[in-house]
């Protein structure tokens, strides 16, 4: 059994160290180990400052707020993303103005200049599943409107781009410690900066926002340890684990029914509680590991999955990479491996069949399905890059748990499905 979606980052120790943090509530709320992640990310990025959040769209939100981005304002930021992007421009009362990708799955740069207006205040630039965007063009694309950049690196940290951390490009950037991000506290997410007085009005923010209540915190230290444990257990029971862990609301969502429709949820808006910058200061030490463990198994992907590419039955993110000129990056990271066919859903219940989960990230131009384009103000057809890949994409999962073995049963399934004995099989 592969699993592709639960807690994808979690490993033994993590879950121990949620089950002491559960047994220790003083140390839930209030602590010093913000200030410990902060400086270790702005170590690792080497952006001069950080402000921690509960997660990336509060960082977010709180940097548009900064900048002073308000009603009557617009914002930039491609198609083919979550929701959580353009719901913190709604919460500061601008309007998100949806750009097309190409096939690197990043922002088309040609696109973003054609939907620049004299409304146009910044430009969000997402480096999807650690592939970091066009930036040099980006850049200058800002610097010719006055257009501020922040750097959406939710999937993206510890990739660089002409060997310098994303992050460190824009006029700021956020980071997400999202349950299935690059590394994990469930919830969590840093804002950065290089311009001092930015950093100040930000600082500010977060100073007056408030800490998160017990009950969410323990809602996120219970999912590491049950996540963990119906992983653990599955053929014995821990499926059980996983289903009440859900339905009893023992665990959050990773996104909740009022953002499908623009809204603020209840958690958001809030500091980062010192439990959960416990749990992303221990994951932040694995990952190098996590990284070349995603770099590696796209690799094998890709070396498997080749001849699909020639024979053009599938097209992958990373098969583009060396075509796109501007493109040949340092380092992407490969949060998920993403490929795309006229036959994904075919591929995928075939997938399911044999109990591997391929991802749902972005089966839809903004992400979740159920997401109201009319609250959201996305207009189908306005990016038909974005909306023809993601009916298409297949997006296959890179994390610790997928050994070599996993990597290619899932290759096999794709390559049989496709009728190709030529598959090179890797001993
Ligand atoms: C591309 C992208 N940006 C930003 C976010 C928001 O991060 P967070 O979940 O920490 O709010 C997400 C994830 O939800 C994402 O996928």
């Amino acid at each position: 059994m592969v699993f592709t979606n639960l807690a994808p980052n979690t490993e033994k120790d993590d879950a121990s160290l949620a089950c002491r943090l559960i047994f220790s509530p003083w140390r839930w709320q209030k602590g010093d180990a913000f200030i410990k992640l902060e400086k270790e990310i702005a170590s690792l990025t080497t952006v001069k400052h950080t402000v921690s959040f509960e997660s990336g769209r509060t960082a977010l939100y709180a940097i548009l707020t900064a900048a002073g981005i308000t009603k009557g304002d617009e914002v930039l930021l491609q198609a083919y993303t979550c929701v959580a992007v353009p719901d913190p421009v709604l919460w500061a009362g601008a309007t998100p103005v949806y750009v097309d990708i190409d096939e690197t799955l990043t922002m088309s740069v040609a696109d973003c200049e054609k939907k620049i207006t004299p409304k146009s205040k910044a430009i969000i630039v997402q480096h999807t599943f650690g592939i970091p965007a066009n930036l040099d063009s980006i850049l200058a694309l800002a610097t010719r409107h006055s257009l501020l950049i922040i750097e959406d690196c939710a999937h993206a940290l510890g990739a660089t781009y002409h060997g310098k951390p994303v992050g460190s490009f824009g006029d700021a950037a956020f980071f997400s410690f999202g349950r299935d991000k690059v590394i994990s506290s469930v919830f969590g997410g840093m804002a950065a900066t290089n311009n001092p007085q930015l950093a100040e009005k930000i600082r500010s923010l977060q100073q007056s926002y408030p800490l998160p209540g017990f009950f969410w915190i323990k809602q996120q230290l219970l999912h590491p340890i049950l996540m963990w444990l119906g992983k653990a257990t599955y053929g014995f029971g821990g499926k059980i684990i996983i289903w009440l862990a859900k339905s009893l609301h023992l665990t959050s969502r990773a996104v909740y029914p009022i953002e499908r429709v623009g809204g603020k949820p209840r958690f958001a808006g809030k500091r980062l509680s010192n439990a959960l910058a416990i749990l992303a200061i221990h994951q932040l030490k694995k990952l190098e590991r996590f990284n070349t463990h995603r770099q590696k198994t796209a690799a094998l992907y890709q070396e498997l999955l080749s001849p699909l590419f020639v024979s053009h039955q599938l097209t992958s993110q990373l098969a583009n990479l060396p075509a796109a000129a501007g493109r040949l990056t340092d380092k992407p990271i490969w949060l998920r491996y993403t490929i795309w066919t006229d036959h994904a859903d075919r591929v995928k219940t075939e997938c399911a069949k044999q109990g591997i989960l391929s991802g749902d990230w972005y089966d839809t131009p903004i992400a979740p399905r159920g997401v109201s384009y009319e609250r959201i103000g996305y207009k189908l057809g306005s990016c038909p890059v974005a909306e023809k890949i993601a009916a298409r994409t297949i997006n296959l999962p890179t994390d610790i748990h997928i050994s070599e073995n996993d990597a290619q049963k899932i290759c096999n399934i794709i390559t049989t499905f496709y009728g190709n004995s030529n598959t090179p099989t890797k001993r």
